[in-house]
């Protein structure tokens, strides 16, 4: 093993400088090279890539920094790539041109740092003989096989945040606070701010809601004496019997996400002021919950992922996704992570939801927060 390269690929989060950093330490230690692919799996296909050293300013100092040094990309599946010929929007596999950059520059491994979709690219590169170690990132912490994704706690720390901010404004003036937070397939990060922070009402998309419910629950706290109320929506909750809430649309193809979701809290905000006739309003968070320093958690989390990633890659121990199990550190095959025999350039759909018997879900309930069911 001489050299390894990087790339991150997916929505930003914070922890993806420390994970690089955890990667190229280990690695220096080992008389290893280190490289990042410029913007993921672009850079990949382009084959554009810089020299990464913590010993001089390409990777120094990066370890509480937010972002990517090495950029990252969005909606970019290789195995389905969207390309302008003569005019016309054509989608095509160009995966075998990463392959052909990969070998003809030597790279030993490849780190893979991104989401779902990103590791499902990975396993198809793996089949595709490439050296693939896979690392587990997004804020909605709902990749499959892994207890916890790197950039998940910072994210849930700025909506606790939130809702401590929203709780002085609701208090003052008796009104219903409503949280828009994101976790499109997962409500992970709602249900655990609303833990965190206090909040009433948790609306996840694991448990499609009834407003009545919800309305009924916070008239039953009007009565009571709380003359206000804090209510945590993950973007990808929705009504029983109801859909999503789409804000837009986009065509890049399959294999990547095509909605943009959002809206959802100024929905649940107007019918709860409807039916419990408190002032409601919603405030939506969005990449707040992205950007900025990691928390030292997410520090700490990142940095053994990315050592472990590397201690991997010189076991010689290829095709699998770092992740903790158990509370522990280990690794699983990405075959797993996407599901067995999963179809090759198709979008991942295997992903970490909210199951109902966690201890999260028992909590909430134990101490009556509302699902709305
Ligand atoms: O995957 C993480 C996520 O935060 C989702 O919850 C959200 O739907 C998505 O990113 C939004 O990403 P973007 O607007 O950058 O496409």
């Amino acid at each position: 093993m001489k050299k390894v390269a990087i790339l991150c690929n997916g929505g930003d989060v914070a922890g993806f400088n420390a994970v690089i950093r955890g990667i190229i330490k280990t690695a220096e230690n080992n008389g290893i090279e280190c490289y990042g692919f410029i913007e993921g799996y672009k850079g990949l296909l382009k084959n554009e890539y810089v020299k990464l050293s913590t010993k001089d300013s390409t990777a120094s100092g990066i370890l509480h920094k937010g972002g990517s040094i090495i950029g990252s990309s969005l909606n970019s599946n290789v195995f389905n790539y969207k390309v302008e010929e003569n005019g016309e929007v054509v989608y095509k596999d160009l995966s075998d041109v990463c392959v052909e950059n990969v070998k003809k520059d030597g790279f030993d491994c490849i780190f893979t740092l991104g989401g779902d979709s990103t590791q499902k690219s990975a396993r198809d590169f793996s089949l595709k003989g490439l050296n693939v170690i896979g690392i587990p990132k997004t804020i909605d912490n709902d990749v499959a096989c892994t207890e916890i994704t790197f950039g998940y706690n910072t994210a849930v720390t700025v909506a606790t945040e939130a809702i401590d901010r929203l709780h002085t404004t609701a208090e003052t003036h008796n009104r219903i606070m409503v949280l828009e937070v994101m976790g499109r397939n997962a409500g992970w990060i709602a249900l655990e701010s609303a833990i965190a922070g206090g909040a009433d009402v948790a609306l996840i998309p694991e448990i499609p809601y009834d407003i009545e419910k919800v309305a009924q629950a916070i008239n039953k706290r009007k009565e009571e004496g709380k003359k206000f109320s804090i209510v945590v929506v993950a973007e990808g909750a929705f009504p029983k019997g109801g859909g999503l809430t789409v804000k837009d649309t986009r065509d890049g193809g399959k294999g990547v996400i095509n909605t943009q979701l959002g809206g959802i809290g100024d929905k649940v905000a107007k019918e709860l002021e409807e039916l419990t006739g408190l002032i409601s309003r919603n405030t939506t968070l969005g990449y707040m919950q992205r950007g900025g320093v990691p928390t030292p958690f997410d520090r700490v989390l990142s940095t053994k992922y990315g050592s472990k990633a590397m201690e991997l890659a010189l076991e010689g121990k290829f095709g699998v996704l770092v992740r903790i199990n158990n509370g522990k550190l280990d690794s699983v095959s990405l075959e797993d992570v996407v599901g067995r025999g999963a179809e090759v350039g198709a979008v991942s759909s295997n992903v970490r939801t909210v199951n109902m018997d966690h201890d999260m879900v028992k909590t909430a309930r134990n101490i009556g927060i509302c699902f709305g069911d």
